[in-house]
């Protein structure tokens, strides 16, 4: 799961990361309001999306009246594809200096890595190209992780500037102290700065956290912010469904991940044939595909617009090929008149005469069968070409 800025920030504020947490606001009214108490302020774009600040995301205001129109501008405002519904008022600290600075998990090498550069933080993707010297890659051994010393060590090949060094030193160490006991797959400080008097502060934020570790930290599902999710992906999670939306026209349903991640493969191959149509979502019903969990699932991608027709690839294992044609046969009856789509299934395995049998006797108008997965997938592409 991705953080917003002040999601990230309320991280760091916990675990000892100098920054400020300002107050979140929906309207511009409220931004009006936070801006009387705070004084001048940044009004800024709370987005999934980097170059917020390029984006026009990200606004000075000196009075209450200005905050109140910059909020009203960024609230609405699309950035990257994405609607901003609220806004981050913080006291205005310009920075004298930008440095950048993250932790994040390097898979390829099995270990972490922390890039810094204090030669300006928010361009760091021009610096990396131009001027690759300036940002520090150091590998870290999550067995050993860092400590003081090491934070020092990061500090020094950074070539953070004396006056903020030992500053530096305190917020790496306590930026590592997120990323392990946060879980996190990346921490991200951009831009670090020097503010007046030599204060370092994190002015923004980025954190991902891994969801496989969200059994740890119960206390994350209060990041999850509802509006931003797409709609069928919460309805889907409501019912317990593995389902992720993709762009395409073909509904998918399989058991077990690794057969609709080939049923994937295999629409979208087939896809090639019938002007290009492609997989609409990934839908794994798992092992025990009862009616209920047919219908929910059904009922999940019909919703989706842009579907045409269904792939239901199913193989038969512990659950049978029967108990999964009567889990189609009880979806539709479930589902009636909002089952507009056409179906078409392939069953294959543990009783799967039996399975087709049951499919054959409903002689529903809108359901094919096909013995085969890769026909199938031709089919199904072909009716969602149409
Ligand atoms: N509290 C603040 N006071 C003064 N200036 C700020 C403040 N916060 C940010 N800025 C300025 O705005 C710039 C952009 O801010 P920020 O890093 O938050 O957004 P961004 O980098 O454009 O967005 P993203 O990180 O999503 O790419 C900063 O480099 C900084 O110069
Ligand atoms: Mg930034």
């Amino acid at each position: 799961m991705d953080l917003m800025e002040y999601q990230a920030k309320e991280l760091f504020a916990k675990h000892g990361v100098t920054t400020t947490l300002g107050v979140v606001v929906t309207t511009a009214e409220e931004a009006r309001a936070a801006a009387a108490d705070i004084g001048p302020c940044v009004v800024k774009a709370q987005v999934k999306a980097g170059g917020r600040g390029n984006a026009g995301g990200v606004k000075l205001a000196k009075t209450p009246d200005e905050a109140f129109a910059h909020a009203t501008d960024i609230l609405g405002m699309q950035i990257k594809g994405l609607t901003v519904n609220r806004v981050l008022v913080t006291p205005a600290t310009p920075p004298e200096e930008e440095y950048y600075f993250s932790f994040l998990l390097d898979r390829a090498n099995r270990q972490y890595l922390c890039i810094a550069s204090v030669e300006g933080g928010v361009e760091i993707e021009e610096v990396a190209r131009t001027n690759p010297d300036a940002v520090k890659q150091i590998a870290i051994d999550p067995g050993v992780g860092v400590d003081e010393a090491t934070a020092r060590a990061i500090a020094t090949e950074a070539a953070f500037p004396e006056a903020v060094f030992e500053q530096a030193v305190t917020l790496i160490a306590a930026l590592y102290t997120v990323f392990t006991e946060e879980d996190a797959t990346l921490v991200e400080v951009n831009p670090l700065a020097r503010l007046a008097g030599d204060r370092l502060e994190a002015l923004d934020g980025k954190v991902t956290l891994d969801d496989n570790a969200g059994f740890r930290h119960p206390d994350h599902a209060a990041f999850e912010i509802r509006d931003e999710t797409d709609p069928l992906e919460a309805k889907a999670q409501e019912k317990g469904l593995n389902y992720v939306k993709l762009d395409g026209e073909v509904g998918i349903i399989g058991n077990g991940a690794g057969l609709v991640m080939s049923t994937l493969d295999v629409v979208a191959y087939a896809g090639q044939r019938h002007g290009g149509v492609k997989p609409a979502n990934f839908l794994d019903i798992g092992g025990g595909a009862n009616a209920q969990v047919m219908a929910d699932g059904l009922d999940v991608i019909l919703g989706d617009a842009q579907v045409r027709a269904v792939f239901v690839n199913v193989f038969g294992g512990i659950t049978a090929c029967d108990e999964v044609a009567n889990g189609i046969k009880g979806a539709l009856e479930i589902l009636g008149d909002q089952a507009t789509k056409p179906l078409v299934v392939r069953l294959d395995g543990n009783n799967v005469e039996r399975g087709r049998e049951i499919l054959d006797q409903l002689d529903h108008p809108l359901v094919t069968q096909v013995d085969t997965m890769d026909g199938a997938a031709d089919r199904a592409a072909e009716l969602a070409s149409k």
